[in-house]
């Protein structure tokens, strides 16, 4: 399934370095393969400073890797989020037409939940590792292939897996869309097509449209931005962004932060995907230094960024990354070494974890009773980067109802309600309010509504209307008119 030369399986072929016959070092490395895997200069951990900042820290591993215990032993004392490196891909999952095989895939989610880790689904729809039999289709049967492929994977990971890079790489370096079998059969609506298939099989998870060359300004992110701005104002179930962020030492965007921020803007959560910085090899020590101050640009981009949920670097350590193997003569890209040693990327990376703005990314106001925002591998309240948050809501029945402001622009906002259960669960809920000024709705989603003049009811919809005590659901809307927090009541049968 793997395509030949993949970098990331030569656990065979890794050689030692000349400082593994230095007795402290192998010392060091077998603390690490044994599990003590704290490297001895750092105070904390990523996943540990990413948490307290309400962050996760994340890595991707290959079934491959599972079997390199010193990598793995690394992996989960770090990270605290894994991207299976190729499990989950279409040639991995669905290699003939409607014969699904899960079991790569499920290695690493067990592998992910045993060491309390969550999961980046990763991809669901892609032109690479696509099998012959899927661009090959005639194109009448690639929009339902395409569902059904979804509807299986993503219904067999459900409540398994945090997000799903649902579209992978949909864009060429010119912003315009790649020509590949998907966007022939639909045009530019194979992605909204996507997003709704992967939605309606998995509504909890968070629905990410992921690419690389889109981390700062230019042609190919502005188009991206522009698709995600429609697709959020018609409703199209996009939560968030991945910025894959596969850079040369040295070459980090400057615009990276501002260019995150302007997708967290409209409402959607942005994360750093697949994070690697390649080195024309031999790597130097002005090298090693330079890509720590990159790595620390990177975090502290998305610790800038309140939406932005977390980073990922693709892979663990230098003796175990596609880089060498699809970038000739470039290699070292990764925080720790092929010995398993820190880097100055490591140390930068915690470092601009720990200097990072805020405790957390959700500020969202408190509402009584409030699940504490604790480190922890739960899967995070949705953080908000919210503009105006409406007061705290009174509680009317055992349920209870904010609105914030996500987006607006002339003669328009987007907004988005959290409606929150009390000391008890509830099982349907209904939330009311009066618009102002003679707004209407242009769109609304993860609810049903009913309005009457200025009198809005919005009930919910068949799949959220259980919230666990003290637990919330969002849904949101975008309508015409000024932006407005008017008071909402929320009761509960
Ligand atoms: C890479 C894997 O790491 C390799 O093992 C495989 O041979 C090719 O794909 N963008 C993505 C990832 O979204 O899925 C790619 O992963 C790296 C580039």
């Amino acid at each position: 399934m793997k395509p030949p030369n993949h970098p990331m399986d030569r656990s065979g072929g890794r050689a030692c370095g000349p400082a593994a016959v230095v007795a402290a070092v192998v010392t060091a490395v077998t603390a690490v393969a044994v599990g003590l895997a704290m490297p001895a200069q750092a105070a904390s951990t990523l996943k540990a400073s990413a948490e307290a900042k309400g962050r996760y820290f994340g890595t991707a591993l290959t079934r491959g890797d599972l079997g390199i215990s010193a990598e793995v032993n690394l992996a989960a004392a770090q990270f605290d989020m894994v991207t299976p490196g190729n499990e989950m891909k279409w040639d991995a999952t669905e290699s003939s037409r409607g014969s699904f095989n899960f079991g790569s895939g499920d290695q690493i989610v067990s592998f992910a939940q045993s060491h309390g880790m969550r999961v980046r689904g990763h991809t669901l729809v892609w032109h690479n590792q696509l099998p012959s039999w899927v661009s090959s289709l005639p194109l009448n049967q690639v929009q339902s292939a395409m569902e059904n492929h979804i509807t299986n994977e993503a219904t067999h990971y459900k409540g398994k897996v945090y997000s799903w890079d649902v579209v992978n790489e949909p864009y060429n370096e010119d912003g315009t869309l790649r020509q590949d079998v998907f966007y022939k059969a639909m045009g530019a609506d194979y992605i909204a097509n996507a997003l709704r298939a992967a939605h309606a099989a998995d509504p909890n998870a968070k629905l990410y449209i992921n690419d690389y060359n889109i981390e700062g300004t230019n042609a190919k992110s502005n188009a991206l931005y522009s698709l995600a701005q429609s697709l959020v104002s018609r409703g199209v179930p996009l939560h968030g962004i991945g910025f894959e962020s596969h850079f040369i030492v040295g070459q980090v965007p400057s615009s990276l932060q501002a260019n995150m921020q302007r997708f967290a803007n409209l409402g959607l959560d942005v994360a750093i995907t697949e994070l690697d910085d390649r080195i024309p090899m031999p790597a130097d020590s002005s090298e090693l230094q330079q890509q720590g101050t990159d790595y620390g640009k990177v975090v502290s981009a998305c610790m800038a960024v309140s939406r932005c949920v977390g980073v990922s670097q693709w892979g663990v350590d230098d003796g175990h990354t596609w880089i060498p193997g699809t970038f000739p003569g470039y290699g070292a890209p990764m925080m720790w070494d092929s010995g398993y040693q820190p880097k100055p990327a490591y140390t930068a990376a915690l470092n601009a974890l720990d200097s990072g703005p805020g405790t957390s990314p959700s500020p969202t106001p408190p509402v009584s009773p409030s699940p504490s925002v604790s480190p922890s591998p739960t899967p995070p309240v949705s953080p908000s980067p919210w503009v105006s948050p409406s007061p705290t809501p009174p509680v009317t029945g055992s349920c209870s109802a904010t609105l914030t402001t996500v987006n607006s622009w002339p003669g328009g906002f987007q907004s988005e309600v959290t409606v929150r259960a009390g000391g008890s669960a509830v099982d349907g809920w209904t939330v009311k309010w009066t618009w102002p000024g003679g707004q209407t709705f242009s769109s609304l989603w993860n609810g049903t509504q009913s309005v009457s003049g200025s009198s809005v009811t919005v009930r919910n919809a068949a799949y959220n209307g259980s919230i666990a005590a003290g637990a919330s659901t969002t849904f949101g809307f975008t309508a015409n008119g000024t932006a407005a927090t008017p008071t909402l009541t929320c009761t509960s049968p």
